[in-house]
């Protein structure tokens, strides 16, 4: 009997999303709204995965004939070091969110470095030229001050709980991300420094961009790790978090008169376009994807 279009049969195969936790994921809903359109008999679940058994649901997705998976919080910098192979973005960035499984191997993708360059230009914003202060130190940052680096931020502010493993990204970064340099940019690395939030007050007085890439302000009763009376009301404020769609740091940066703020929808998205196409090597139905985001119900409060 020939195949209904988008009926789940024997040949269905699975892209999983690994997380911990994963609920607050919006992935699932875009990508089967793009999965359907891309009729590819395909489906994206998403599985609450523990840090011990990354390893394992892994290779059980291999073993079960799963085409990819995508890697969210926390398991990013743990299945760089489980893929087979790694794309350049991922080698040099130490973090994998996207993989896939290819003639019995696991390939390793970051889409990450793509994404937020592409929901920042969306902002009108850039790295080039900016002072630019990240929040966190782990897949996410990674990413995010790789890109920045690439694109020619001219400080880089990098401020994390864990100071050392701060320390350790940006040096790693600074002898890396040369060499993702495709574009043969001449401009300088910019320059680094690493603190912790009690020393963070300096920094954000001349931010052109401050990125929240740490996971506070994923539940609602997070603390702000700086107090906002800090921020610049010039500085645009973006945080990587979209659900809950206003975190505790996009409110109190208004409030404190920025006046341009962004949540991570935008980073979701073109990091979900770009991983389709490397499982399914054709355009992904980028506005379509970006219409089921906006759907209200989509998101809620955790
Ligand atoms: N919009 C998107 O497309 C997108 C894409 C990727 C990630 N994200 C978001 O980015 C965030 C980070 O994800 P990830 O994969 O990078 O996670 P991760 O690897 O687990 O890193 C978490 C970071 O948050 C910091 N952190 C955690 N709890 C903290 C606390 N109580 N106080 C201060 N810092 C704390 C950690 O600091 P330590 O180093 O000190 O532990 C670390 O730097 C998540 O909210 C995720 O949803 C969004």
């Amino acid at each position: 009997m020939p195949r209904t279009r988008n009926m789940i049969d024997s040949e269905t195969r699975l892209i999983a999303l690994l997380g911990w936790p994963v609920t607050h994921s919006a992935s699932p809903q875009f990508q089967n709204a793009a999965l359907k359109v891309m009729s590819v008999n395909t489906l994206y679940l998403a599985f609450g995965v523990p840090p011990e058994q990354l390893g394992d649901a892994l290779r059980g997705l291999r073993a079960l004939g799963a085409l990819g998976a995508n890697c969210t919080i926390p398991h990013k910098e743990a299945a760089f070091a489980l893929c087979d192979w790694c794309a350049p973005e991922a080698r040099v960035i130490e973090a994998v969110n996207t993989v896939r499984f290819h003639e019995g191997r696991m390939l390793g993708y970051n889409t990450d470095c793509y994404g937020i360059a592409a929901a920042l230009a969306e902002e009108g914003v850039g790295f080039h030229d900016a002072r630019v202060v990240v929040l966190g130190a782990g897949g996410a940052a990674r990413a995010i001050v790789a890109q920045a680096m690439l694109d020619g931020a001219t400080h880089l502010t990098l401020v994390n709980r864990t100071v050392r493993r701060g320390e350790q990204l940006v040096l790693h970064l600074l002898e890396h991300c040369r060499q993702l340099d495709t574009q043969a940019c001449t401009h300088p690395l910019p320059q680094c420094q690493v603190i912790g939030y009690d020393e963070i007050k300096p920094a954000l007085a001349d931010a052109d961009i401050l990125i929240n890439a740490t996971s506070v302000g994923m539940r609602a009763e997070d603390p702000l790790l700086f107090d906002a009376t800090f921020l610049n009301p010039r500085t645009f404020v973006y945080d990587t978090i979209y659900n809950p769609p206003q975190t505790r740091l996009l409110i109190e940066a208004k409030q404190n008169g920025c006046a341009k703020t962004a949540n991570g929808l935008g980073m979701l998205l073109h990091q979900g376009a770009r991983a389709l196409e490397i499982w399914f090597e054709r355009a992904a139905p980028l506005e379509l994807m970006r219409k089921e985001l906006l759907q209200p119900r989509l998101l809620r409060r955790v």
